[in-house]
């Protein structure tokens, strides 16, 4: 019996592209659901080209009711029954309640090497601070922002041009093979730190 996965999305959704392609064949885990809260938004469509049930439950209905927008988006999550969250460009802050609920089934990715650059704006932010690395990282998801056990990272240098957009192009492509390799892992029950260069 597969895994079930629910993929968290808000926009173009292409790790989650990414992470659907992987579970296929011998993969302990399955796409169970894509949801956005945002209406329309991109990767919707691709979770309907490749199969995947997909619903929308939009933020900006709740008018700032955090508690009731998670309610709701709880209530679509529980009827498709999954074991695993996967937040996949989701850009909504998730309560610590919304997120006690799902301690230790929930992955992130974000793009910087945390625990450096939480929050927004992170490229801009290493190139600023003139590190020689940027990246990104998956973690599990605790009710602290950005901030739960690592299980993976990927790293590029930061070139004397860059700019965010084309730090953020560089590291796009290592998102892709990182986030599906760690969820792989973690289906399995493998929580060792995943470095990919
Ligand atoms: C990516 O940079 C990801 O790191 C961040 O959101 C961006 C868009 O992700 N969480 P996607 O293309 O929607 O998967």
């Amino acid at each position: 019996m597969s895994l079930r996965v629910a993929i968290l999305i808000s926009g173009g959704g292409s790790n989650m592209v990414a992470l659907a392609r992987d579970m296929v064949g011998h993969h302990p885990a399955r796409p169970c659901l894509v949801v956005s809260n945002v209406p329309g938004a991109g990767g919707l469509a691709k979770a309907e080209t490749m199969g995947i049930p997909t619903a929308c439950v939009d933020h900006r209905a709740f008018k700032g009711d955090r508690a009731a927008f998670e309610a709701a988006l709880q209530k679509v999550l529980i009827a498709h029954t999954p074991g695993i969250l996967c937040l996949a460009g989701f850009m909504r802050i998730l309560t610590p309640d919304f997120v006690a609920g799902w301690e230790g089934q929930m992955l992130n990715i974000h793009p910087s090497l945390l625990p450096l650059y939480k929050g927004l704006n992170t490229h801009a932010r290493a190139i600023e601070a003139g590190d020689a690395e940027a990246g990104c990282t998956v973690h599990e998801v605790t009710a602290a922002l950005d901030d739960g056990p690592i299980l993976g990272q990927a790293r590029v240098p930061i070139q004397s041009d860059d700019t965010p957009e084309a730090l953020a192009a560089r590291i796009l492509p290592l998102e892709h093979r990182l986030y599906p390799a760690v969820l792989r892992r973690f289906a399995s029950g493998d929580r060792t730190k995943l470095k990919l260069s």
